[in-house]
C-alpha cells in the first residue's frame, strides 16, 4: 500500500501543495483539498489492487483478459540476423568464417525470452537486447509493463518478484500460441543472464525437439527431486512446450496454479514439466563440466569464492567441481551479470582472437559428445557437508 501511495502522482501533488500554501489562514482550505486528494489517491490504489486480485483469482476471466491484451502486443523478431553475422565478420581484423554457426542458425531455431520488470527495461533488458539477445532467432521481453521502446510483451501479472511464476507461465502459453511453428527450442533467461546462442544450438543439435526434453543447470532441494536454475535459464523442446501449454496448464493436479504466488518459478516449472513426462537432461559437457552457470564466472572459476556453507554445494544435482574444472569450453550461460559486463563478454567472446590459436569452431556436422548422465540414471550428489562427514569417518 505504502509503495503504491508513494508512486501515485496525486500524493506528490498534495505534498507540493502543502509546501506552497504554508500560511495558517488557509488551513481549512488545505484540509479540504487534502481530503479530496487522498480520496482520489485511494481510488487509484483501489483500481491497482483490484487488478492484482483478479489476477490471483486466475483462470477464465484472466485468460479472457489475456487474449484481449495479446492483440496489441509488439515484439522484435530476428533483428536482421544476416547483417549481424556480417558485422561480426567485418569487425574482425582476422580472417573469420562463421559458416558453421550460420548454417546451424537456420537448422536449430532458437526463441529466447527474457523475464524482466518495468523498472529494469532500460537498466537491464535493453542491454540484453543490444548484445547476446540479437543472436537468438527470436527475442521477446516479458514484463508486467508494456513498453514500445524495448518492446516488451506485457501480461496482466504484477511486476513484483513474487509473481515470476505467473509471468513465466503466461509467457510460455503465449509463446506456444504465437510462436510454436517459428522456433525449435525455447529458452527462458533473466535480464541479468548472458548467453551464447551458438553453443546452445551446438548442444541442442544432438537432440530431437519432437521429444519432451528440458535443459539447464540441474539443482535439487530437500523436497524437490530436481529442477533447473531459473537464473542461468532453461530450454524447452517443442514437445516439452506443447505438453506444458496444453496439458500442464489445464490440469490443477499436474500443475498447481492457485496459491502458488511466491513459490520459485524454476521449481514450479520443473514440477509441472516432470508431471507430464518431460525429461530434465544432463546439460553438462562430456567431461561433466557445467555449461549453464548459476553465478558469475569468477564465482565458479576461483575456488573459495562460493563459500562452503553456500546453498549451492548442497543443492547442486551433480557433483560440482571447484576452479578450472568447473566449467565447459562450450559454455551456454552465465548469471548475475552487471549490464556493462554483457558488452565485455561480447567483445571478448566475439571479437578478441588470440594470435597463434585458430578461431575455435567444430567442423560442420560435428555433434556434441554425450554428457556423463545422458540417460538420467545418476543419483544426485550427496552434497559437500555429507561428503566431508563421510570422509572424516573413514
Ligand atoms: C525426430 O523424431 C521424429 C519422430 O519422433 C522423426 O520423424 C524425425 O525424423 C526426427 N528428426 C531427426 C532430425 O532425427
Ligand atoms: C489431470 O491429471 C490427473 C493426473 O494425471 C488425471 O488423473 C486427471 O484425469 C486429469 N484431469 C483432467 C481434467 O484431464
Amino acid at each position: 500500500m505504502k509503495r503504491l501511495l508513494q508512486r501515485s502522482p496525486m500524493y506528490f501533488t498534495s505534498v507540493s501543495l502543502r509546501v506552497f500554501f504554508s500560511g495558517t489562514s488557509i488551513v481549512c482550505f488545505l484540509t479540504l483539498l487534502l481530503g479530496i486528494l487522498i480520496g482520489l489517491s485511494l481510488s487509484t490504489i483501489g483500481k491497482e489492487t483490484s487488478k492484482i486480485s483478479s489476477v490471483s483469482g486466475i483462470q477464465k476471466e484472466y485468460y479472457k483478459e489475456l487474449t484481449k491484451k495479446v492483440d496489441d502486443i509488439e515484439e522484435i523478431t530476428a533483428l536482421q540476423r544476416g547483417d549481424l553475422f556480417q558485422k561480426e565478420k567485418d569487425q574482425n581484423q582476422y580472417e573469420s568464417d562463421n559458416t558453421v554457426s550460420r548454417n546451424l542458425y537456420k537448422k536449430v531455431r532458437l526463441l529466447c525470452w527474457i523475464l524482466t520488470a518495468g523498472v529494469n527495461h532500460g537498466k537491464k533488458a535493453a542491454h540484453v537486447k543490444a548484445t547476446w539477445g540479437q543472436r537468438c532467432n527470436i527475442i521477446l521481453f516479458v514484463s508486467g509493463k508494456k513498453d514500445a521502446s524495448l518492446p516488451s510483451v506485457a501480461f496482466p501479472v504484477p511486476d513484483e518478484k513474487g509473481h515470476l511464476w505467473g509471468k513465466s507461465r503466461e509467457a510460455f502459453k503465449y509463446i506456444y500460441d504465437k510462436y510454436f511453428d517459428q522456433a525449435d527450442w525455447f529458452y527462458k533467461a533473466d535480464d541479468d543472464t548472458y548467453a551464447i546462442p551458438e553453443n546452445m544450438r551446438y548442444v541442442l543439435s544432438r537432440y530431437n525437439t519432437t521429444e519432451p526434453l528440458y535443459f539447464g543447470a540441474k539443482l535439487k532441494k530437500p523436497k524437490v527431486k530436481n529442477f533447473f536454475s531459473g537464473g542461468s535459464g532453461y530450454i524447452l523442446s517443442k514437445e516439452a512446450l506443447r505438453r506444458f501449454a496444453t496439458i500442464s496448464l489445464n490440469n490443477k493436479t499436474i500443475c498447481k496454479i492457485k496459491g502458488t504466488e511466491g513459490i520459485e518459478e524454476d521449481v514450479m516449472m520443473a514440477k509441472c514439466l516432470n508431471n507430464v513426462g518431460v525429461k530434465l537432461m544432463d546439460s553438462r559437457d562430456e567431461k561433466g563440466r557445467e555449461r549453464f552457470l548459476p553465478f558469475q564466472p569468477s564465482d565458479h572459476l576461483v575456488p573459495g569464492k562460493i563459500s562452503l556453507d553456500h546453498w549451492y554445494w548442497n543443492n547442486v544435482y551433480y557433483k560440482a567441481k571447484k576452479g578450472e574444472g568447473c566449467c565447459s569450453d562450450t559454455l551456454i550461460s552465465l548469471h548475475h551479470l552487471r549490464p556493462e559486463d554483457m558488452y565485455v563478454f561480447d567483445y571478448l567472446l566475439y571479437r578478441v582472437r588470440i594470435h597463434g590459436i585458430y578461431p575455435p569452431r567444430f567442423p560442420e556436422g560435428w555433434t556434441a559428445p554425450p554428457p556423463p548422465d545422458e540417460d538420467g540414471k545418476e543419483l544426485p550428489w550427496i552434497g559437500i557437508k555429507e561428503e566431508t562427514k563421510k570422509k572424516s569417518n573413514v
